[in-house]
């Protein structure tokens, strides 16, 4: 049984095989006649639609709950949750706070475990942002992507995915939000060595794509003002995507904040793909539920 708590649960050729099937408009009703469970501890848009949508396009019936729903290890243990939803779903979907929940959802061998992001990760975005920029530039092979602003769940998994297709990544973080040591050495295991740097004009010196997310993650609200400072001059401007590549394009994983990480207009302009790359949530999603579904 196989699970997608991080992008490198997939091998680069399996990563290949969930894009290929992402592309797919008659996808395998791998889930014809059956359930999956998506739970979430946080809030999602397009988290939760994407996958429902999915769900659905596979045949299946998504049922959404809430965790204080269930009540992750308060009415009852993780354990015990995930082999409950186990009797009545062929897969468990979880947003979690703490990314340990998912690793023991998996550990009890019952279903096959999709991290619909946690404090650590956020791999369906990933898979989103390697279709977003293939779809674009036709290659991630030799593609340049800079991320400039926190080193979190986004960063990892987008670092993750684009550098096991062969895609160049940069790193612009302020110092103490950077990649940690762990991070680097999970990267390195991948075979991911991104490049980084404390200035964002030295991140997207002529890279084919900017991205970025927000300075604040759900979960860390009381850092939010102590975050702004250490954050400022980070936000993409204009300005900073004038030394990006004449072609390049804007990414973000959303929701985003106008004025904090990115300004309105480069949210605004025809270089930001924001919602080809929402929209992409759901074939990715559709994608890796097709291919997870059939291991
Ligand atoms: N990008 C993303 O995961 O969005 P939601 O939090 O709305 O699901
Ligand atoms: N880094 C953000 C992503 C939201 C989709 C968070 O974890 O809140």
């Amino acid at each position: 049984m196989r699970h997608l708590l991080e992008i490198d649960d997939l091998t680069p050729n399996e990563l290949g095989a969930v894009l290929g099937l992402a592309e797919r408009t008659d996808p395998p009703a791998v889930l014809d006649g059956k359930g999956m469970a998506l739970l979430f501890e946080k809030p999602s848009a397009r988290t939760r639609h994407s996958m429902e949508r999915a769900v659905a396009q596979l045949g299946g019936q998504p049922v959404t709950v809430r965790g204080d729903e269930v009540g992750l290890d308060g009415r009852e243990t993780v354990e015990d949750v995930t082999r409950t939803l186990a009797c009545y779903h062929a897969a468990i979907g979880a947003r979690v706070f703490d990314h340990a929940v998912l690793e023991r959802m998996a550990a009890t061998g019952s279903v096959p475990i999709v991290n619909m992001l946690s404090d650590q990760a956020h791999p369906l975005q990933g898979l989103a942002d390697v279709l977003t920029i293939g779809r674009h530039f036709g290659r991630i092979q030799g593609v340049q992507v800079a991320y400039v602003g926190d080193a979190n769940n986004v960063a990892r998994s987008l670092a993750l995915s684009v550098g096991m297709l062969g895609g160049k990544v940069r790193i612009a973080s302020p110092l103490g939000y950077g990649m940690r040591p762990e991070d680097l050495d999970r990267l390195a295991r991948a075979g991911v060595r991104p490049q980084l740097t404390h200035r964002p004009e030295e991140a997207v010196e002529g890279v084919d794509v900017v991205y970025t997310d927000v300075w604040t993650s759900m979960g860390q609200e009381d850092e939010a003002a102590a975050r702004r400072k250490a954050f400022a001059g980070f936000e993409v401007t204009e300005d900073l995507m004038a030394l990006a590549a004449e072609q390049a394009i804007f990414l973000h994983c959303l929701p985003a904040h106008r004025g904090e990480e990115v300004s309105a207009e480069v949210l605004e302009s025809p270089r930001s793909l924001i919602w080809k790359q929402a929209e992409n949530r759901m074939h990715a999603a559709r994608g890796l539920l097709a291919w997870l579904l059939e291991q």
